[in-house]
């Protein structure tokens, strides 16, 4: 069986115009993420990235090296890397919460202690917040 690793980490945005920006962002990861097997998560509050990103474990650490040195963002912090048995996410090639349901779910994003627990909290909040929207279904909101 493939081993399947997770990475999350938070970053801070350097886009100057977040929405066409973010759509930017999407767009390429949609198709190269279902290619590689990866799925996950991209909250977006407006000023930082919180991302999950999980999959088979040697594509899922190459594109997060591509992501590490993305000028898009800097500050990009590890924030939790781990195998997994499965995943979290399976049906969302990448899944984008914008500012307002974000800060409602990481109203402390600048100043959290992501302890891996409130990690498990915020991955549950994305996941309620997103279940009433089709899952192609990838727009700010
Ligand atoms: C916040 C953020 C999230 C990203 N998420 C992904 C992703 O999930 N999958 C992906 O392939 N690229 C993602 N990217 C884009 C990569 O950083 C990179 O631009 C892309 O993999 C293309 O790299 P290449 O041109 O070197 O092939 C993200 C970029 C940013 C800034």
């Amino acid at each position: 069986m493939t081993e399947l690793l997770t990475i999350t980490y938070r970053s801070f945005s350097c886009l100057r115009k977040p929405i066409e920006g973010i759509s930017a962002i999407l767009s390429e990861s949609l198709d190269r993420n279902q290619r590689l097997g990866i799925t996950g998560l991209l909250l977006f509050d407006g000023a930082y990235f919180l991302q999950t990103i999980e999959g088979p474990s040697a594509e899922t650490r190459s594109v997060y090296t591509k992501i590490v040195s993305d000028a898009r963002h800097a500050d990009v912090t590890p924030l939790r890397i781990r195998l997994i048995r499965e995943r979290v996410f399976p049906t969302w090639r990448m899944k984008l919460i914008g500012p307002a349901a974000t800060a409602r779910i990481v109203p402390d994003m600048d100043g959290l202690d992501f302890a891996y627990k409130r990690l498990d909290e915020i991955h549950l909040a994305a996941k309620q917040v997103a279940r009433p929207e089709p899952e192609q279904s990838y727009l700010l909101h």
